[in-house]
């Protein structure tokens, strides 16, 4: 197993797990936010009847369940085989939910599916450089096919690849992971060099509370 795999496997112990139900009593939900009850929803993939929807990092997959949950044909991708455990435990009955343990520059290169939206909640997208994911995105998403992603906003001055520490015991240093953070507006001039259209990245307010660090959206069509 790759590093990387081993610090998200580490992550996924520390991590509950989805509530049973949200604030309207759901079963399902799409969440953007670090935040319960809070944001947008799925709207914002812009999905066809049936349509065919990539998670890059879908973790325990609340999200990609919640899509094949609507009718849609949803795919989750993610590195650790903690996390795609867990997604299967508890979503893998569902109709239209197709779950695959890999690196999702690894998975876009070696897939011939096309995709109408491929999204990533604080996940692969923030994780990797964007000079890799980007491109390989693209090659996936039908023409007019949306790219959406969530993450925190970055720390003021700290932009580019930062480093993420994953805890473990007192005894133990931390696992690191390497994470993107931009502004908004280097966000989108990030994508238009890259080809996509309609690029938009906006920071969600928290919701009212003690806690003040909003939330990342950034929304673009191939
Ligand atoms: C912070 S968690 C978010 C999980 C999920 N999207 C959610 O909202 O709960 C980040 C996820 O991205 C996955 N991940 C990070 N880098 C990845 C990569 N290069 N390829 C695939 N998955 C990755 C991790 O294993 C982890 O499950």
């Amino acid at each position: 197993m790759t590093d990387t795999a081993i610090a998200w496997d580490t992550y996924s112990r520390q991590r509950p797990d989805r509530r049973p139900t949200n604030a309207r009593g759901e079963t399902t939900w799409f969440n953007w936010t670090q935040y319960a009850d809070h944001g947008p929803g799925a709207e914002l993939l812009g999905l066809p009847p049936g349509g065919r929807v990539l998670d890059l990092g879908c973790g325990k997959g609340g999200n990609a369940a919640h899509l094949a949950a609507i009718g849609m044909q949803a795919v989750g991708v993610d590195i650790s085989p903690k996390q795609l455990g867990a997604a299967h435990q508890r979503w893998g009955h569902m109709l239209g939910l197709d779950l695959h343990q890999a690196e999702a520059v690894t998975f876009l290169k070696g897939t011939q599916e096309m995709f109408d939206a491929v999204y990533s909640v604080c996940g692969a997208v923030w994780f990797t450089d964007p000079a890799r994911l980007l491109p390989a995105v693209r090659e996936r998403l039908r023409p007019g096919g949306r790219l959406v992603f969530s993450q925190r906003p970055p720390v003021e001055g700290c932009y580019g690849c930062q480093a993420s520490y994953i805890p473990r015991s007192p005894d133990e240093d931390p696992l690191v992971v390497k994470r993107w953070d931009h502004e908004p507006d280097a966000w989108e001039h990030l994508l238009a060099e890259h080809g996509y259209m309609d690029v938009r990245a906006t920071v969600l307010a928290a919701p009212p509370g003690p806690r003040k660090v909003g939330t990342l959206i950034v929304q673009a069509r191939a």
